[in-house]
């Protein structure tokens, strides 16, 4: 069943009924600051760091669900008879007459009634400010005047996420706030933990009126032994002006306000996080310097300046999605692919994969290998983010090209927990750069100086990092000649070296035992894949002597993969540590895998002589299902402590089996490579939330965003979805169907033009923005074909050959392609 729709002139995703199948979330904040919002206002709020920087109090695997966020609670009626409820149904599961959230782009907005009384709310971040603003509208929409007491909530996190919620001993204690709520003006609450000492920021949570009282302690308002849905001020009618001093610091404002029958009122509140240099941090003593809180206020202070800010918000999305767009009788591919999915992109660019409803925000940094991915789905929407990512993400490379396989995104230092040895790595950041250039011709980047292992000292070159990138798995490689798989690779949980048998320990970072042996042919794979754009960049800046020496290495790889990575009807995945096959058909369980084909055929591997053809018909024998290809057939029903994690989940979840989105993408990109765009697009439309619209019950996550995992045929649950929103899969998928599948790919000389679509569907148009100049691309298929191409023109002139040049004129282009 459904839960909502899509509305898309707004670009919204509507949802009307509270009780989705889990919550369903959105992200505020483009840049810094960022709100995880969820359709009953539950989530956070952070300055760059879901872990260091954060704002307010959320907790992961709460009962219920999705209790706690930024709250309003209303109480209509001036006396012990009044009706008190929520408007975001949460907390309370307040009955309402009348529900809908709208999550649009950078913006959530939740409308409801009870009683003749409306509320409206719309959430988001402005651009350029740290804050989230909500800006709440009532309504009477009865015949009589009513009295209506508004209750704000916020309860404060103590910033560090993950102390605040294991170091009570201290944190108890250490809790301050400040309060300035005058007769007139703005009222404002201050969150001012451990600011005395070593921090020089704060949180602000402001109303742009004056209010008849105010919480900050959580007890003096909840009550000790109530939840968020029994409020005792709110029960009572008033607020208890409390100050809190240690225990759980909160923001609550109490506004009472008198509607007329047809009357509303708009109040602007404003949640933002504030820092003042060292020697300004005092206004006097024990009081903070609240200028930059005030400046804040003051700039939204009124609905107008709110409406102000949302208005340049929808201008920029409207911007940054006018850059790739689709036209197409499937609604459901455009929708995804002009929207959401790119909007997804975004997401994933800015929070890795640290903060959703899955990953609680003090787990992971950002990913070398992740954010590399990342990139891209993102590099076209703003480059210079890209550019600017791309710098930090290789300054945390070692000078031997391994890498830390995460980093903090506050520091910008490579995380010594986790460490190296995830011998993919490297490789992805040639493969994020090669995006970039294509995006961009700007080769100047490689130009740049950045530090290997953070060390300013052992600077060199991008250029110099890609070719240690690029030899990292030839100078590393096993006994067939393959590199050597490390601690895992793409696929953290195939820890071939690891040999964990202690509970708790992690499986990737337990003391690695150096076979030297285990080997990777997903590597070698995505060596074959990404090697050519290494010497593409080689020979276009002029050092052909290292071209030729990195192709004939890609050569040299190619043959180890031919020799000792074909199983007789599908590539194999790996060797473990002892030099046995994985992903073969000699194996009981796990004998054919899905990351090792896809990669492999997109590679070109085996295409010339039909093994390609041949893997990709054993995935779709062996490994496809209803609802997307899963990882691998058998699962894995012991543990093999010689391949790690991966055999640790119940078959069918995660990577024993699962529908592991993010590489399914692959499997798609490798079909058009054959030309098979029927299958190719069964593929993409598989895990394509849009297309499950209908099944929500069933697939549980948001219909607008993908998810990194469905669970498999073997599942309990199979079809049901979980990790929506930070996973590989958006810029997977994005690339899938925006440069294979509609084909539109932007190569190192412009444009190429390729389609492979289904043969059912009669044409599609594309605009693309690339390198300063508008590409209207109309392709025709009315001969029905899945690949080729008969003709292209270009403002109207016959042009030969598919790739279209970077024009670079700011001017728009016409191309009609036509297949046959
Ligand atoms: C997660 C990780 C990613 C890894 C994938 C497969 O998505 O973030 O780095 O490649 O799982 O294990
Ligand atoms: C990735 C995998 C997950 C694994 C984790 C370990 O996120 O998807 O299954 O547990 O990495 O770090």
């Amino acid at each position: 069943m459904q839960y909502g729709f899509f509305d898309d002139n707004a670009r919204e995703y509507v949802i009307t009924r509270p009780d989705t199948p889990y919550p369903w979330i959105n992200y505020l904040g483009c840049e810094d600051f960022f709100g995880l919002f969820s359709n009953t206002s539950g989530g956070y709020c952070f300055y760059r760091d879901a872990k260091m920087l954060r704002l307010t109090r959320y907790r992961y695997n709460n009962v219920p669900t999705d209790t706690g966020g930024r709250y309003f609670y209303l109480r209509d009626g001036a006396d012990s008879s009044a009706d008190v409820w929520t408007p975001s149904w949460m907390p309370m599961k307040s009955k309402l007459d009348r529900y809908e959230c709208r999550h649009g782009m950078g913006y959530s907005r939740i409308s409801s009634a009870r009683n003749g009384l409306a509320f409206s709310q719309v959430s988001f971040v402005p651009l350029h400010d740290k804050c989230e603003i909500h800006k709440i509208t009532l309504t009477n929409e009865s015949n009589v005047d009513k009295y209506i007491d508004i209750f704000s909530f916020v309860e404060f996190c103590l910033w560090n996420a993950n102390d605040d919620m294991t170091n009570f001993q201290r944190n108890f204690s250490i809790g301050e706030v400040e309060i300035e709520c005058p007769p007139e003006g703005s009222s404002a609450i201050y969150h001012k933990t451990e600011y005395r000492e070593r921090r020089n920021h704060y949180a602000v949570w402001g109303v742009n009126v004056p209010v008849s009282g105010f919480d900050t302690d959580r007890q003096s308002f909840l009550g000790l032994y109530n939840g968020f849905d029994s409020p005792a001020a709110v029960f009572n009618g008033q607020a208890g002006d409390s100050v809190a001093s240690g225990w759980a610091p909160i923001g609550s404002h109490h506004i009472k306000v008198k509607l007329s029958a047809g009357e509303s009122k708009t109040y602007v509140f404003v949640l933002g996080y504030c820092e003042n240099p060292e020697d300004q941090k005092w206004e006097a003593q024990g009081k903070i310097n609240k200028k930059p809180a005030r400046d804040l206020l003051e700039k939204y202070r009124t609905p107008e300046a709110a409406d102000k800010a949302l208005a340049e918000l929808n201008v920029y999305w409207k911007n940054l999605l006018g850059k790739f767009t689709v036209e197409a009788d499937d609604k459901k591919m455009a929708r995804m692919a002009g929207v959401w999915n790119q909007y997804q992109c975004m997401v994933t660019f800015n929070m890795s994969r640290s903060a959703s409803y899955f990953e609680s925000g003090i787990g992971r940094g950002m990913g070398f290998r992740d954010s590399n991915q990342d990139l891209l789905g993102f590099v076209h929407l703003v480059p210079e983010r890209a550019r600017a990512r791309i710098l930090d993400i290789a300054a945390t490379q070692f000078p031997d090209g391994s890498a830390y396989h995460q980093y903090q995104p506050l520091t910008k230092r490579g995380n010594n927990e986790i460490g190296s040895g995830f011998n993919d790595d490297p490789l992805w950041l040639i493969c994020g750069v090669a995006a970039y250039i294509k995006e961009t011709g700007d080769y100047g980047i490689l130009e740049e100086k950045v530090p290997f292992d953070n060390n300013d000292e052992l600077a060199d070159t991008l250029f110099v990092h890609l070719l240690r990138s690029f030899y990292y798995p030839v100078t590393n490689t096993g006994p067939h000649g393959l590199p050597l798989i490390g601690r895992a690779d793409w696929n953290d949980c195939l820890n071939l070296n690891c040999f964990s048998k202690t509970p708790g320990e992690s499986f990737q970072t337990t003391a690695n035992y150096e076979s030297g042996v285990a080997e990777s042919v997903l590597i070698a794979a995505i060596f074959a894949f990404v090697g050519p754009d290494f010497a593409e960049i080689c020979r276009r800046t002029g050092r052909n002597d290292d071209a030729e020496r990195a192709e004939r290495a890609i050569a040299t790889m190619i043959e180890a993969v031919n020799k000792h990575g074909w199983d007789g009807n599908w590539f194999l995945r790996a060797y473990d540590a002892y030099g046995n096959k994985i992903g073969s058909n000699e194996c009981e369980d796990g004998k054919i895998y899905i990351e090792s084909n896809g990669f492999s055929v997109m590679a070109g591997i085996g295409i010339e002589d039909g093994r390609a053809a041949k893997a990709l018909d054993s995935v779709k024998e062996h490994l496809d299902t209803k609802y997307g290809i899963v990882l691998l057939q058998p699962a894995y029903k012991d543990y093999h402590i010689e391949l790690g994690e991966v055999s640790s989940y119940p078959p069918g979840y995660k990577e024993n089996a699962g529908i592991f989105c993010h590489n399914n993408p692959w499997v798609t990109i490798a079909e058009t490579r054959l030309g098979r765009g029927n299958r190719a697009f069964e593929t993409y439309a598989k895990i394509c939330p849009a297309y499950r619209e209908d099944d929500s019950s069933l697939r549980r996550m948001e219909p607008y965003v993908y998810a990194q995992m469905v669970a498999g045929k073997d599942a309990v649950r199979h079809g049901e979805a979980k990790n929506s929103w930070l996973t590989g899969t958006a810029a997977w998928t994005f690339v899938s169907i925006s440069q294979y599948i509609l084909g539109v790919r932007p190569v190192f000389d412009g444009l190429l033009i390729e389609p492979c679509i289904p043969s059912d569907m009669k044409g599609f148009t594309v605009t693309r923005h690339f390198r300063d100049a508008d590409y209207h691309i109309t392709v025709d298929n009315s001969a029905g074909k899945e690949k080729g191409i008969k003709s292209i023109t270009v403002d109207g002139n016959a042009h030969s050959g598919n790739v279209i040049p970077a024009f670079s004129d700011g001017k728009v282009h016409k191309i009609l392609v036509v297949m046959g």
